[in-house]
């Protein structure tokens, strides 16, 4: 399950019409000299920059189709674009120039799906060059994916391939979590502080004893709590000159505005199969850290912590087993106030109750979970995590 949240107390945006954006942004496929071609993206960059500030249409929620297996990227991708202040940093690219290199960008397909989606009255529209264009990148189609691995696939990309460092920064801004960490060793004085960035709070759903953890405010308090590093876990002290235990503890020190959160439901700790723990998880729909935090786990000033309040905006949730299964998206829209589930070319308005329902419902056999375990799925992305034992999902 991946949850996020919107900030909330803030001014949405104005809602002014649409400018029509649509047609100058149609993939050209044909040939042209490279002079015509300049002019254009000249032209081109010059509308991206009179459309910022506009707040996305009235939106109409579009579907996905399924184009194999698509149903954990078009799940993300909704998430994406239903996004206001993500779309904001979107529309701002610059179009890359050659043909050839509008095909492999990521941010570029992405807004012309975005283009597509909003253009005409179609229930759902194929992603079918952004799938392209990512397979180019690598990311492979027709397996199942873990949507946290994706989300951290599609952002990597994204942030490379934005080019302009303003909107690098906005994005990084946008979803980035801020994290100290502390290790001290336990039997002289000696300590380390680091601080990590993090795309999502990748959060446990058992406790120490392997019992189920009853509520999302369960999994952060667990997530943050301060663990003894001791027998194999043991680091070394470069004061005592060898390994000693060790306390790790985690202060938070900022949250994005928009602040994902990931449920590890996949468990390959006691086996070498993975397996998903299936059981019942509440979340609330709004969220103050803190409420949820005690003051020793933070590290934040009073106007950072002022931001801390959370409206859940998104769900991303899977049902079935590890190796079969089919994700939806369960989207607030951040104009219209109202829920949908987006399940690939279908979307239907829902209420909260049926978000809610994303987990544990027996009868549908549903489960909330973000968690397919992608065996050797890339470990290389650009992200630093916090070495803990919490952090499974992200080396
Ligand atoms: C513990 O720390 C002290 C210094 O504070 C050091 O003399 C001693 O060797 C350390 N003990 C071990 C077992 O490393
Ligand atoms: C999604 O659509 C499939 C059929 O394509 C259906 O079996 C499934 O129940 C739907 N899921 C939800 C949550 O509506």
């Amino acid at each position: 399950i991946l949850l996020m949240g919107q900030r909330s107390g803030r001014q949405e945006r104005s809602k002014k019409p649409q400018l029509a954006l649509s047609e100058t942004m149609e993939a050209e496929t044909e040939v042209r000299n490279n002079k015509e071609e300049a002019e254009e993206v000249k032209a081109k960059n010059q509308r991206l920059a009179s459309v910022f500030g506009v707040a996305d249409l009235k939106n109409e929620a579009v579907g996905l189709y399924n184009l194999g297996q698509t149903c954990c990227l078009n799940s993300l991708l909704q998430v994406f674009l239903m996004n206001i202040h993500f779309t904001g940093i979107l529309r701002r690219i610059t179009v890359p120039q050659s043909a050839a290199q509008q095909k492999n960008s990521v941010p570029y397909q992405m807004l012309l799906l975005l283009e597509k989606m909003q253009r005409g009255k179609r229930k759902a529209v194929g992603p079918t060059e952004l799938a392209y264009c990512l397979a180019q990148h690598r990311v492979r189609f027709f397996v199942q994916h873990d949507a946290a691995q994706l989300f951290l696939t599609l952002w990597n990309l994204l942030k490379k391939q934005m080019k302009r460092p303003e909107l690098v920064e906005e994005l990084k801004n946008l979803y980035t979590i801020c994290i100290q960490e502390h290790l001290a060793c336990q039997n002289c004085s000696f300590e380390m502080k680091s601080k990590s960035t993090m795309l999502t709070l990748p959060l446990p759903v058992l406790d120490a004893d392997s019992h189920w953890l009853k509520s999302l405010e369960d999994c952060v308090q667990h997530f943050f709590l301060p663990e003894e590093l001791t027998g194999p876990n043991m680091c070394f002290c470069q004061k005592c000159g060898r390994k000693t235990p060790f306390l790790q503890s985690m202060k938070l020190v900022h949250l994005p505005q928009t602040l994902t959160l990931h449920l590890q439901r996949f468990n390959f700790e006691r086996s070498s199969r993975t397996y998903k723990l299936s059981h019942y998880l509440s979340f609330p729909q709004h969220l103050d850290f803190r409420e949820v935090l005690p003051e020793n786990q933070c590290q934040a000033d009073a106007s950072e912590k002022a931001t801390w309040q959370y409206e859940l905006f998104a769900v991303v949730a899977h049902s079935g087993s590890t190796s079969c299964g089919h994700y939806c998206a369960y989207v607030r829209s951040l104009t219209e106030h109202k829920w949908y589930c987006f399940n690939d070319s279908m979307v239907c308005p829902v209420s909260w109750d049926d978000v809610k329902c994303t987990y544990g419902h027996p009868r549908l056999n549903w489960y909330a979970n973000g968690s397919l375990f992608l065996p050797n799925a890339a470990l290389d992305f650009g992200m630093r995590a916090v070495r803990s034992g919490k952090t499974n999902g992200f080396g």
